[in-house]
């Protein structure tokens, strides 16, 4: 490598994910493309923080948390849950994961929105829009639906017809109806905050921001037309940048706005915003100051993303850094979209296609993906296909029968009859390992380059010469040479030698291959520096153990099978039909409370009955009478805690008034599956906590 100079100081991001569903392969592409950057980055010495977060608020994921009877906290806190068997199980390692709703991003997003006002760029301005009578909220443009104005199909969305294709504003729509509750939609006004974009300032430094050759050609020359028209919502055109609507009314899942009740950030204003805060966070953890980190003049700030929110990442996001006088991105790099088999787009509400995590469960290696998706990923904002067939020859023929081949075809012999001892690379090994070893820079410099492809290219033609240099040489015979020791050594250990150098350029996109090869070849972790020298003759190298399967074409047929139908006939849970669907407002009618059991005894002529004495944290105790007799010793529950209806009713039943239920479970047919089974809370639980 060349010399190093001073590290440099990066703060990496990947979108953040909305947090309504489970990730689909397009983000993992994305997930891959950057963390093979990152890992390229420190192997050249420098120093990165890389970071993501969940997008959690916004109108869309507060109605599906109503809908699955959730709080927005608990929804959001249930999806992010899942978000580690994707990241680890794709050696994806991002150094923090937050969230937009942490406290950091509601500091943070006041504080930006305030310094943007005090810079005069945040002005207020009535608007009409349509609200829900009965849901009592303004209505998102997804949320409005009616007869398209142009073809007159039914059921449009309040935006764009998916029939005809038409572009109209939701009151266009004809019969207009709320999605949500049916009812017709009412014009009502309110007022929005903006942030100032057509400020001639704002439009100076973004012109300029956008042009200076930081962002990809591509990118830079889309932006450009933005500066001279945009499309209305009406479908109409108007000059230059407009202004931007950054608020939205209660009912909403979001940051309130400073000195503005009622009023909330528009997701995609706090969003971007969680990139700072993650990394706030991290910095925290770590007992590093954020403003310090943030005040180098040597940061700089990247932030990967698909080709779909261009406009929120090169127009609102950096000016509302600039005017916020805070440091603006270095650059952001946009990836196109992820097709499999030239087929449907991977859009984000439907992830077809390709289910990670059926991939992982299937045994199929995630380095496999991680090499044939960069193989295929370049610098452009281009799209991606990925091609099973394709998929499989490049894994096999590539990384097993090229790369992987040139450490099973060498190792075998240095072990059994060298003692795992290289021995001296002669004159011939030596002009085959020298073009290789200078050839590693332009390589590496490939990868920050973001041209996987054309690195991965390379890496190959160079594997071609050496299993070249293997087939001239064929190590199996001279092993079976009298006299020929030596020159089996010194070709063997010619191979390793390869085998490392291909496998340091290899290792950011196959990061735990590269780990199993670290202990094979008995060496420190591998980075690009040490691709300057050679293991050199004595080294010792550990036995090999295969370091990688073929991709079985079963596994890819299994991959692409359509998840099996569902069974005709409904599976009764638990011997029981489930009960009519309820809403979450019936469901708050009951009361459940954490309760203690003080006393416990048997009820005298009765064979089912115990009698509880309950401490619901009331400051007086109930009765209770429960069905458990058959199956628990009264002696076995006293001061065990349990959940109980706390507002049911007080029933008079032959022994006693019993003051509430307590909650027990059992098979819908209790003669063939007898047994009931009290609730119990987790630990910490205390009498009197709600159960909700
Ligand atoms: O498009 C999306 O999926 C958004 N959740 C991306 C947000 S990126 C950043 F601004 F948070
Ligand atoms: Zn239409």
């Amino acid at each position: 490598m060349t010399a190093m100079s001073a590290p440099r100081k990066l703060f990496v991001t990947t979108a953040l994910p909305y947090a309504n569903g489970n990730f689909h392969i397009g983000h993992i592409m994305e997930y891959i493309q950057a963390d093979i950057w990152v890992r390229t980055q420190r192997m050249l010495g420098h120093q990165v923080n890389f970071v993501g977060a969940d997008d959690t608020h916004g109108a869309p994921i507060m109605i599906a948390a109503e809908k699955a009877g959730k709080t927005p906290q608990q929804f959001v806190a249930d999806i992010a849950a899942g978000r580690k068997p994707y990241l680890d199980g794709f050696h994806i390692a991002f150094d923090n994961w937050h969230s937009t709703d942490a406290p950091e991003n509601h500091t943070l997003a006041r504080q930006i929105y305030l310094d943007l006002q005090a810079a005069g760029l945040i002005e207020t301005r009535v608007i009409e829009q349509f609200f829900d009578p009965e849901k009592n909220m303004f209505l998102p443009d997804r949320f409005i639906k009616g007869e398209c104005p142009k073809c007159h199909a039914k059921d449009q969305y309040g935006d764009n017809c998916e029939v005809c294709g038409a572009v109209y504003a939701p009151t266009d729509l004809i019969e207009p109806f709320s999605a949500l509750s049916g009812a017709k939609p009412v014009l009502k006004s309110s007022e929005h905050f903006f942030f100032k974009l057509s400020d001639p300032r704002c439009v100076a430094f973004l012109e300029q921001w956008t042009q200076d050759g930081r962002l990809q050609p591509e990118v830079a020359n889309k932006v450009k037309e933005w500066f001279t028209v945009r499309t209305n919502p009406d479908g109409t055109q108007s000059e230059g940048l407009g202004d931007w609507d950054i608020s939205r009314d209660a009912p909403y899942f979001g940051i309130e706005i400073p000195n503005a009740p009622g009023k909330y950030f528009y997701v995609w204003l706090d969003a971007p915003v969680g990139y700072l805060a993650s990394l706030k966070n991290l910095l925290d953890q770590r007992g590093e100051s954020y403003d310090d980190y943030m005040a180098d003049p040597a940061l700089e700030q990247f932030h990967f993303i698909g080709k779909d929110i261009v406009t929120f990442h090169t127009l609102f996001w950096p000016a509302m850094l600039k005017f916020s006088g805070r440091k603006t991105p270095d650059s952001v790099f946009v990836h196109g979209f992820l097709t499999v088999n030239n087929g449907e787009k991977m859009s984000k509400s439907r992830g077809t296609g390709l289910d990670p995590l059926k991939y992982l469960s299937l045994g199929m290696n995630p380095e496999w993906l991680r090499y044939y998706l960069a193989a295929k990923l370049s610098a452009r904002n281009e799209d991606v296909d990925f091609n099973p067939d394709d998929f499989m020859a490049r894994v096999n023929s590539d990384l097993i029968g090229k790369y992987v081949n040139i450490a099973s075809r060498a190792a075998g012999f240095i072990h059994k009859r060298f003692g795992g001892q290289l021995g001296a690379v002669s004159a011939d090994g030596q002009a085959l390992l020298a073009p290789l070893q200078s050839a590693c820079p332009a390589v590496a410099e490939l990868l920050a380059e973001r041209e996987y492809g054309k690195a991965l290219r390379e890496i190959m033609l160079l594997a071609d010469r050496i299993n070249e240099y293997v087939d001239q040489n064929k190590p199996w015979e001279l092993a079976k040479q009298e006299g020929m020791d030596a020159r089996l050594q010194d070709v063997c250990s010619t191979c390793i030698e390869a085998f490392r150098l291909l496998s340091i350029l290899l290792k950011p996109v196959m990061p735990s291959l590269a780990l199993q090869v670290e202990a094979f070849l008995n060496v420190a972790p591998l980075d690009f520096a040490s691709a300057q020298s050679l293991l050199g003759a004595g080294h010792r190298i550990n036995e090999y153990k295969h370091l990688m399967q073929r991709v079985d074409i079963k596994q890819l047929e299994a991959l692409f099978e359509p998840p099996a139908a569902p069974e005709p006939e409904r599976l009764v849970p638990g011997g029981e039909e489930l009960a009519p669907t309820i809403t979450i407002d019936d469901f708050a009618k009951i009361d459940l409370r954490i309760a203690q059991i003080v006393n416990c005894e048997a009820v005298e002529g009765s064979t089912k009955l115990l009698r509880l004495t309950l401490d619901v944290g009331e400051g007086r105790h109930r009765n209770v009478f429960s069905g458990i007799a058959s199956v628990y010793r009264p002696e076995d529950l006293v001061g065990k805690l349990t959940v109980m209806v706390a507002n049911l009713a007080p029933r008079k039943m032959k022994f006693g008034v019993s003051e509430g239920m307590v909650l027990a479970a059992s098979h819908g047919d209790e003669k063939a599956n007898p047994g009931i089974y009290v609730l119990s809370p987790g630990p910490g639980a205390l009498p009197g906590m709600r159960v909700r």
